[in-house]
């Protein structure tokens, strides 16, 4: 049996802790550390022990997990503290707010010897999946570009993450789950980076980016995040030499198209338009082309700590590892100053 401390018993914290108790047999969650008395108190009421100084939780051992679940500005602080007091760390993502503040925190569990996670949870989803499992089956043949989106129409950032100091804005917020499905996804270098952030509502840090990276094996990957897209775009779309998908949200409806042949094998035709003449652009004849439904997939977010307890069991290899999100975090400095500069940048990541 594991038992897990939470630092930070705000929104996420909340859901980690009902998900936990609806899915674990051997994983519950104890006890709660939040510097807002309100908070608390709902840890109270939730049944857990609640704990009023970091100091107090820390030297504890009533549990040997902690969940670092605060504003991201905390999290290195508090994972190196529970790293030093003896404690396995899941951190919420994303785990930094720099490469250098990672290493950091990596070289205290190396140091320590104790595991140390980031929960990056969007791994599995089930958009992503399907969209992992017609990469990987090559159901639109060799992939040249492949777009992933997520756009809100609120136009708001909410509470901490309005603010730049607290690791907030949408790079740091949604960016670091898209970008680590595609490097998870894609087995290749990114040898270079173009960004452009914007702060179309909210004044200190960004609520809308587009993101265009290019792999070394030639594929073109754009992340787009906006809170504030009227018209929205579907989650993902990708073209290969033999096909396409198009998967539009998070209810996955959405197909693909691919070539029953990919010969010429028909006469090509010009089309009157309302934009004019054109042959190059006039549609495939339809029989030679055939949709097919998205592919089934199973997954579910809990497969993430069980991936923990079996890894500390000694079970399982780690899916989560240092070396992933520290790739992650490379390519979002690279974002950074390629908005910074107004141009690409080279990049070996
Ligand atoms: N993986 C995901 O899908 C996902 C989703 C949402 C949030 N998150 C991440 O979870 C973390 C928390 O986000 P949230 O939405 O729950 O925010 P939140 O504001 O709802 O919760 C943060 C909690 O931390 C507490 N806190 C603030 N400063 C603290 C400090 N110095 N010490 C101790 N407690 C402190 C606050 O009182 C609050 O209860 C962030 O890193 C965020 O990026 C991840």
């Amino acid at each position: 049996m594991h038992k897990l401390g939470i630092i930070g018993y705000g929104g996420m914290a909340n859901w980690h802790h009902q998900s936990i108790k609806a899915n674990f047999k051997d994983l519950e969650v104890v006890a709660a550390y939040d510097i807002d008395p309100e908070r608390l108190e709902l840890a109270r009421k939730n049944g857990l022990k609640a704990y009023e100084t970091a100091d107090d939780f820390l030297a504890s051992h009533e549990f040997d997990i902690v969940l670092v679940a605060t504003p991201n500005n905390f999290h290195c602080d508090y994972v190196c503290r529970a790293l030093e007091a003896g404690y396995n760390v899941v951190c919420e993502k994303p785990v930094a707010m720099s490469v250098e503040e990672l290493d950091k925190m990596d070289a205290t569990a190396k140091r320590t010897g104790h595991l140390f996670s980031v929960h990056q949870n969007r791994r599995w989803d089930q958009d992503y999946r399907i969209m992992k499992e017609a990469y990987d089956t090559g159901m639109i043949g060799k992939p040249f570009t492949i777009e992933s989106r997520v756009h809100g129409q609120g136009g708001m950032v909410h509470g901490w993450r309005e603010f730049k100091v607290a690791g907030g804005g949408m790079v740091f917020d949604w960016g670091v789950h898209l970008i680590d499905q595609l490097l998870d996804m894609v087995d290749s270098k990114v040898v270079s980076v173009y960004a452009n952030l914007h702060s179309v509502r909210t004044p200190e840090v960004d609520d809308y980016f587009k993101l265009v990276f290019r792999y070394e094996n030639g594929i073109t990957a754009q992340v787009e995040v906006g809170t504030f897209n009227l018209v929205q775009l579907p989650r993902w779309y990708a073209c290969g030499d033999g096909g396409a998908i198009v998967i539009n949200d998070w209810d996955c409806s959405g197909k693909i198209i691919h070539t029953r042949d990919t010969v010429m094998n028909w006469e090509p035709v010009v089309v009157q338009t309302k934009a004019g003449p054109t042959r190059t652009m006039a549609p495939r004849p339809a029989d030679t082309l055939e949709e097919l439904p998205l592919p089934k997939v199973e997954t579910s977010w809990t497969s993430y700590y069980r991936n923990i307890i079996d890894t500390i069991d000694g079970k399982a290899e780690l899916i989560v590892t240092i070396p992933s999100v520290r790739r992650v975090l490379r390519l979002i400095e690279a974002c950074f100053e390629s908005d910074e500069k107004g141009e690409g940048v080279k990049t070996d990541i």
